[in-house]
């Protein structure tokens, strides 16, 4: 990983006031769920403005032209289109160069991962050929008004730019523990703008997709740890797939477990809770999860990861799960902080629970708006439909 671009909603709500909205205790939401806010997206920004916005970031940090991208994939749960990729999008509203291999890759939250991995192989395999591979992951979480899920919706894009020298985290390369199966804990039908979802079974889910990925992980590296130490210990902090913070933190403890530690909660805040700064003030991106907890690692590190190794853990429901590493590079911590996240976060500007109903209703039409109904100002915003195509603001602030 050369560069991380981190794009949310510049409004969100906090779910304080959700709670008093839906008359729940707030600490169900800010203890039970383990999260402070949510993004909301506004009616001009989609998973290709988010999308775009972060691979604008990304590129630009790492000092990086439009044609030196060779592969561009996006993964997304929230595309925009049937047939074009949102991919397709982002390549003409960056200026990505036209010998270069455009694709979106869908596996729930899962998704982005895939194309993460693909990029890898890419690279790894000579086929780059110098060239870099531009993986974003983008979505907008939703799962309607009083749902249970509510609480846990988020809006957002993380890109992640890869190249053979990577100045934030080297990927380990063939070692990497993969565990999937056919179940239906979590899904969005073709007709439908919420996700539905078994809530209860999706967490046993990921528990055990979770255990299954570990285990097969830990089976491939085969090392066996130092005496009084656990085998996650190789690893100085660990990033998580961040539906809402309590489930990564019952995550953590699982591994542990699994690992023989008697307490498993105590590493959680030294190797864990770092990673979930980002992600409490953001709420689910789907697919970018578990790249904004492992931005957020970079970020809010009270000391420094530079040097040692990471674990990485990505689920997708339906379900695909995968869990691997890498190592933290000289300089990670001061590149990602310069990307000034905290500061953007705190800008943000906070709604009214009724603000953000009126917004979750005008979001139902937003695919058939025509274009100029509505001004935008947000970078690559969305214009709405005119000839039944999507059109977006090419400028615009970031
Ligand atoms: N103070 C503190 N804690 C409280 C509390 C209070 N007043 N009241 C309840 N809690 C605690 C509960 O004890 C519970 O904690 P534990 O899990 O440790 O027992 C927690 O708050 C949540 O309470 P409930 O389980 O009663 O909450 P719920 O049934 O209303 O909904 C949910 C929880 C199932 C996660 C629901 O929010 C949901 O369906 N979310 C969407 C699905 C989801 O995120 N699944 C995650 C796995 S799938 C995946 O990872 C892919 C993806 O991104 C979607």
């Amino acid at each position: 990983i050369d560069a991380l671009g981190v794009a949310v909603p510049s409004t969100c709500v906090r779910l304080e006031d959700l709670a008093v909205a839906r008359n729940v205790e707030p600490s169900k939401f800010l203890l039970g769920l383990g999260t402070r806010m949510m993004g909301v997206a506004l009616p001009d920004e989609d998973t290709v403005t988010l999308a775009a916005r972060a691979a604008r970031e990304a590129l630009q940090s790492a000092g990086v032209g439009g044609d030196e991208v060779g592969l561009l994939a996006v993964g997304t749960e929230t595309a925009v289109d049937h047939s074009k990729p949102v991919a397709s999008y982002v390549q003409g509203l960056v200026g990505i160069g036209s010998n270069c291999r455009v694709f979106e890759t869908k596996h729930a939250c899962y998704g982005g991962t895939a194309a993460l991995q693909l990029a890898l192989d890419w690279i790894r395999s000579g086929s780059a050929r110098g060239r870099k591979a531009l993986v974003v992951c983008s979505d907008i979480a939703r799962y309607g008004l009083g749902t249970p899920g509510e609480p846990t919706q988020g809006a957002g894009a993380v890109a992640i730019l890869i190249s053979e020298a990577p100045r934030l985290v080297a990927l380990e390369a063939g070692v990497s523990g993969i565990y999937s199966q056919d179940v239906h804990d979590f899904w969005r039908p073709l007709y439908s703008k919420d996700a539905l979802v078994d809530g209860h079974y999706s967490v046993k889910c990921y528990l055990e997709a979770l255990e299954g990925a570990f285990l097969n992980y830990r089976a491939l590296v085969g090392e066996t740890p130092p005496e009084g130490s656990f085998f996650s210990d190789r690893f100085a902090a660990l990033a998580y797939h961040v539906p809402y913070g309590k489930l990564a933190r019952k995550g953590h403890q699982r591994l542990r477990e699994l690992d023989g530690d008697p307490t498993p909660d105590t590493s959680f805040a030294r190797l864990v809770e770092p990673g979930l700064v980002l992600p409490s003030l953001v709420g689910n991106i789907y697919t970018g999860s578990l790249n904004l907890s492992l931005t957020s690692l970079l970020a809010c590190h009270p000391g420094s990861l530079e040097g040692q190794r990471v674990g990485l853990f990505s689920y997708g429901s339906g379900s695909c799960a995968e869990f691997f590493g890498g190592t933290v590079q000289p300089g990670a911590h001061a590149r990602v902080r310069a990307l000034g996240l905290m500061e953007r976060l705190e800008a943000r500007q906070v709604l009214e629970v009724p603000e953000y109903e009126a917004i979750m209703r005008a979001r139902e039409s937003i695919d058939e708006r025509p274009a100029g109904a509505d001004q935008t100002t947000g970078a690559f915003g969305y214009l709405g439909v005119e000839q039944e195509r999507r059109t977006y603001a090419r400028g615009g602030a970031a």
